[in-house]
């Protein structure tokens, strides 16, 4: 049996192809408990801390649901309402945290906070995003695609967009790991950086993955299974930045050729928030300073069949309960 009692989930270079499928195989079983009813309340009587330096929709609800199912009890804390890194150091807060909790979720900035915590805490420390890695939202991704594509293995998920933050170093990562043939498709700038392209090369050579980067939207998203993107700003960035985003990544939008180009079996994903129409205070700001209405995904695509960005959203929940669960305490799937 695989047993990951005790690890940390901090990026998933860490993890070998073995865990990570096991990871998305307690997911799959967990999820059709909880669609059976059944109660999976095996950490009764724990409880987790959950930090959140960065705002969160998914990832706040995904963990204390999941924690909740498990029987756990939460608690949120917020940059305004704790003392973390203003009046104490992340390494003292790991240590009282770690008297208190069985483990610790953290989203914020720079990996080495998060490392930090997880070298203090002396309790599993989750990854729920930085700017370099977002691990838990992979697993969530890649259940999805599990699902609807039924495997993994062989597939080609091209990458549109800024492929150099949290989402594309992910995406590479988890390819490299698990065998599919990733393509980012962006301007040369918007690649992920040489170290981790290198790392990433070494876990391709073991899965069979490959891994190509080109500035040619059109060629590297011909045939993918699957099409994914995110925001071209992302969280913790000025606003100063949109304007060369907009300018540099429009060309890279998902639009409805994109996915016709793909081709009909082709799945889109969006770990989500998206801008894709007017709904929101910064769309309509966007939309009145730079005349556009739709960002890295068109409306139509958003919604269109091929879309499964709600799929992969609940998943968010059973892989984190997978990831709590499995690093709390054995599980046999
Ligand atoms: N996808 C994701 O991480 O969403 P939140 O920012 O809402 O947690
Ligand atoms: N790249 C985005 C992902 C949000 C889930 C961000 O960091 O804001």
């Amino acid at each position: 049996m695989t047993r990951l009692k005790g690890r940390h989930f901090l990026t998933l270079k860490d993890f070998t192809s073995e865990e990570i499928q096991y990871l998305l195989d307690l997911a799959a079983k967990l999820k059709a408990k909880k669609k059976n009813g059944e109660p999976m309340d095996v950490l009764r009587g724990k409880n987790v801390a959950l930090i959140f330096e960065k705002t969160s929709t998914r990832t706040r609800c995904a963990f204390e649901v999941a924690a909740h199912d498990l029987g756990m009890g939460t608690t949120y804390l917020e940059p305004s309402s704790s003392q973390i890194g203003k009046k104490e150091s992340i390494r003292d807060t790991a240590r009282v945290l770690g008297r208190m909790y069985e483990g610790i979720e953290y989203r914020g900035f720079g990996q080495e906070i998060v490392e930090e915590l997880a070298k203090y805490a002396g309790v599993p420390v989750w990854n729920g995003l930085t700017n370099e890695y977002h691990p838990t939202q992979m697993l969530a991704d890649f259940l999805t695609i599990q699902e609807h594509l039924g495997s993994l293995k062989g597939k080609k998920l091209a990458y549109v967009g800024d492929a150099r933050y949290n989402m594309g170093n992910s995406y590479m990562i988890a390819c490299a790991k698990m065998g599919l043939h990733f393509v980012a498709c962006a301007p040369k700038k918007y690649f992920p950086n040489e170290a981790l392209i290198k790392e990433c090369e070494a876990f391709a050579k073991i899965s069979g993955a490959t891994l190509t980067f080109t500035e040619d939207i059109m060629e590297g998203t011909k045939g993918a299974d699957v099409v994914c993107t995110d925001v071209w700003v992302s969280m913790g960035e000025p606003d100063s930045v949109w304007a060369e985003r907009i300018h540099d990544l429009m060309p890279y939008q998902v639009n409805k050729k994109v996915m016709e180009n793909a081709g009909s079996q082709a799945i889109f994903l969006h770990c989500l928030p998206s801008f894709h129409d007017l709904g929101t205070t910064i769309g309509r700001e966007i939309s009145a300073k730079f005349g556009i209405s739709e960002m890295e995904v068109t409306d139509e695509v958003f919604e269109s069949e091929q879309s499964k960005v709600f799929d992969e959203a609940e998943n968010r929940m059973h892989t984190i309960k997978a990831v709590i669960a499995a690093t709390l305490r054995d599980m046999e799937i």
